[in-house]
C-alpha cells in the first residue's frame, strides 16, 4: 500500500543494491549524499599501532566550561553582565577551577564583564580566567587591557588552521597563517612579560584542527610551544577543537592520540580538546580522545554552542560518576544546575538530556517499572550501598532528585509500578492477585484518557473501586457484634439491610469472626466464598488505620474488595461487603 500523505517526501525508489542481503530491502535514495566526502579523502591520518582503545577513564580531566564564551556566542541573545555573573557563579560553585568567561575585544559586554571579575573580588583564589582573542594586535592588546589586575589568568589564541579555511576564508598559505600565529604569539609574550607579578598563561588553538593537516599542527604548536617557552611549571595549553565535527569519535581519537605522542615537550603541554556536536557524538569523541592523551576537555553545561552545541559537561562528568570515578564537580542538586542555566542563556534542557531532563530517571513501561521497584526494593536491603537498580544508570538521589518520579504510570504501565506507587505513597501493600486486578482497570481508563495517572488519580480510583463499596452499595452493614463463645468459635450478629429494604438481623457462626459473619450473609440469602486475605496497617504505630483485602468467590466470579478502619475486624468486614457490592 503507498502512502500520499506526506507529498513532500519521495520514498526511495532506486535499486535495492546488488549485494544487499535479503533481509535488507533498502532502496537506493535521491538524498545528494554524492556532494560530501569521506573525512578519509579530505585528511591524513598517519597514526599507526594506537594505544587508546586499551586506555580506561580512570580520573577526570581539567573541565573548562565555556558557556561565557563560546557558548554565549551561539545565543540570539548574549548574555548581559547580570546574566553571566549568574553563570559564572554557578561554575564557581560546582568546582570548575578554570572557566573561560569572554571574548573581550568581540563585544563591550564581554570587556566590562571581565573588568567586572577583576574588580568585584568574584573569582576565587583557586580559579583561573580564560578569555579568547583571535590573532590581531588591536584585538590582543584589548585583551590584555581587560585583564589587568585578575590574579590568574589564561589567554586563548585561536586562528583556523584547515585548508578550506586557509585558502577561502583567510587567503593565505601555510607559511603566512604560521608567521601570523608567530607574532600574536610574540606579542602575547610580551605584553605578558611587562606585568611581572600577574599569573598569566597561555592558550593556543588550531581552529578546524580535525581537518588540517597533522604535520602543520605538529608545526605550529611545536614552534608556539618553544616561542612560550612552555616548562612543566608553565605549561601551554594546546586546545584541539572539533569545529565542527565530520567524522567519527575513533578518527577524533586517532587525531588526538597522534599529536599527544608526536608534540614535543609533552610534559609542559596540557593537551586540551574542544569537541562540538554537529554528527551527534561530541560526548563520545571527548571520551575517546581523554582515552588518547588529552587532559583537557572544554565544554557547555547541557551541551549548549553554536549550532548542535559544544560537548556536554554534565554529561562527560557524570558519565565517569556512573562508572565509579569522581567527577570532581558538584552535581548533587541537578535541577538548580539546569534552572541556573536555562534562565541564563534562555533556552531549555530537553527533558531526556542525559542526567538533567525532567523525564530521565522515569519510567512508564510496565515491565521496566516492576524491575525499578524490584531493585529498589533490593537496595533497601544491601549493606554496601552498590547501585544496581535496573534501568537505573545512577542513583537519581545522587543528583538531588528524589524517587517519586521514577515510576510514573500510563497506558504503557504495568501491575509492578501500579503497586510500586500505592506503597511509596499511601502505605498499601497490594496481593500479588490484586495488583493484576487494579492493574487491568487503571489500563482500561488510561487507555481511555490517553494520558498520565498520578499517585493521586490511582490512590481516587482505587478508593472508589474497592473501598467505597464496603460502606456504600447494594448492602450495607449497620451493626455488627462479635463474641468467642469457644475456642475457635465465633458469632456475629450483624443487622444488614440490603437493596434498600428494612435493616434487619442475622446471626453466624465460624471458627474466626470472618466465617461467623459469612455465616450471618448466606442467612440473608448472600453467599460469599473468600479465597483470599490480608491486612496490614498503614502506617506505624498503635492507631495507625489497618487495610485489609479479601478475595471472595460471588457466584462464578471472583470479587477483590478492600477495607480500612482503625480496628482489623472492621476493615476486614468492609473488604468482604465491598467485593459483594463490587459483584452487585
Ligand atoms: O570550536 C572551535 O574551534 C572554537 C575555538 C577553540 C577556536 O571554539
Ligand atoms: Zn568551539
Amino acid at each position: 500500500m503507498e502512502s500520499n500523505d506526506f507529498p513532500t517526501l519521495s520514498t526511495p525508489q532506486g535499486p535495492v543494491p546488488a549485494d544487499a542481503p535479503h533481509w535488507n530491502r533498502q532502496r537506493s535514495s535521491a538524498m545528494p549524499s554524492h556532494r560530501y566526502r569521506s573525512v578519509h579523502d579530505r585528511v591524513d591520518l598517519p597514526l599507526t599501532g594506537r594505544r587508546w582503545p586499551e586506555a580506561r577513564l580512570e580520573r577526570a580531566p581539567l573541565w573548562v566550561p565555556v558557556d561565557l564564551r563560546d557558548g554565549n556566542q551561539s545565543l540570539a541573545e548574549p548574555m548581559d553582565t547580570v546574566r553571566k555573573r549568574r553563570m559564572f557563579d554557578l561554575l564557581v560553585a560546582m568546582g570548575f577551577k578554570e572557566i573561560e568567561v569572554a571574548y573581550p575585544s568581540a563585544s563591550q559586554t564581554d570587556f566590562d564583564f571581565v573588568r567586572h571579575l577583576a574588580t568585584s573580588g568574584a573569582v576565587p583564589d583557586d580559579v583561573t580566567v580564560s578569555v579568547f582573542t583571535p590573532a590581531k594586535p588591536d584585538l590582543i592588546d584589548r585583551t590584555f587591557e581587560a585583564i589587568e589586575g585578575l590574579p590568574h589568568a589564561l589567554v586563548h589564541l585561536y586562528t583556523p588552521t584547515a585548508p578550506t579555511w586557509r585558502d577561502v576564508v583567510l587567503h593565505r598559505s601555510r607559511a603566512e597563517i604560521l608567521s601570523l600565529i608567530h607574532e600574536s604569539a610574540t606579542q602575547m609574550d610580551r605584553l605578558a612579560a611587562a606585568r611581572p607579578g600577574a599569573d598569566i598563561r597561555f592558550e593556543f588553538s588550531p581552529e578546524v584542527f580535525i581537518l588540517t593537516e597533522p604535520d602543520f599542527i605538529l608545526e605550529i604548536c611545536n614552534s608556539v610551544t618553544e616561542l612560550w617557552d612552555a616548562s612543566p611549571d608553565r605549561p601551554v595549553v594546546h586546545n584541539l577543537p572539533a569545529t565542527v565535527e565530520v567524522a567519527t569519535p575513533n578518527i577524533y581519537a586517532d587525531q588526538i592520540e597522534y599529536a599527544h605522542r608526536n608534540l614535543d615537550r609533552r610534559d609542559s603541554v596540557i593537551l586540551s580538546v574542544h569537541p562540538h556536536n554537529d554528527r551527534g557524538t561530541g560526548v563520545a569523541c571527548a571520551e575517546l580522545a581523554v582515552l588518547a592523551g588529552a587532559q583537557r576537555v572544554e565544554g557547555c553545561l547541557f551541551g549548549n554552542g553554536e549550532r548542535t552545541g559544544n560537548v556536554d559537561l554534565v554529561t562527560l562528568a557524570l558519565n565517569l560518576h556512573a562508572q565509579g570515578v569522581d567527577p570532581m564537580i558538584d552535581f548533587s542538586d541537578i535541577d538548580t544546575v539546569r534552572e541556573t542555566v536555562s534562565e541564563c542563556i534562555k533556552l531549555p534542557v530537553h527533558p531526556r538530556h542525559p542526567y538533567g531532563g525532567d523525564l530521565v530517571y522515569t519510567a512508564f513501561s510496565g515491565t521496566h517499572q516492576d524491575a525499578i521497584s524490584k531493585g529498589l526494593a533490593h537496595h533497601a536491603e544491601r549493606t554496601d550501598d552498590l547501585w544496581e537498580v535496573p534501568y537505573l544508570p545512577i542513583d537519581p538521589k545522587d543528583v538531588g532528585r528524589t524517587y517519586e518520579a521514577v515510576i510514573r504510570v500510563n497506558s504503557q504501565s504495568g501491575k509492578g509500578g501500579i503497586a510500586h506507587l500505592l506503597h511509596t505513597n499511601y502505605g498499601l501493600d497490594l496481593p500479588q492477585t490484586m495488583r493484576a486486578d487494579f492493574s487491568a482497570i487503571v489500563q482500561r481508563a488510561t487507555d481511555a484518557s490517553g494520558t498520565e495517572f498520578s499517585p493521586q488519580q490511582l490512590w481516587d480510583h482505587f478508593r472508589t473501586t474497592y473501598l467505597e463499596p464496603g460502606t456504600r452499595g447494594r448492602i450495607t452493614v449497620t451493626s455488627l457484634t462479635t463474641e468467642e463463645i469457644a475456642t475457635d468459635k465465633h458469632r456475629v450478629t450483624c443487622t444488614l439491610s440490603a437493596d434498600g429494604a428494612a435493616p434487619t438481623t442475622y446471626e453466624g457462626l465460624g471458627n474466626g469472626p470472618l466465617s461467623a459473619f459469612t455465616a450471618a450473609l448466606a442467612q440473608a440469602g448472600i453467599e460469599v466464598d473468600i479465597r483470599g486475605y490480608t491486612e496490614h496497617s498503614t502506617t506505624t504505630g498503635p492507631d495507625s488505620p489497618a487495610i485489609a483485602y479479601v478475595q471472595c468467590r460471588i457466584g462464578d466470579t471472583l470479587w477483590w474488595g478492600a477495607g480500612q478502619d482503625t480496628s482489623v475486624l472492621t476493615a476486614s468486614v468492609r473488604a468482604v461487603v465491598a467485593a459483594v457490592n463490587r459483584a452487585g
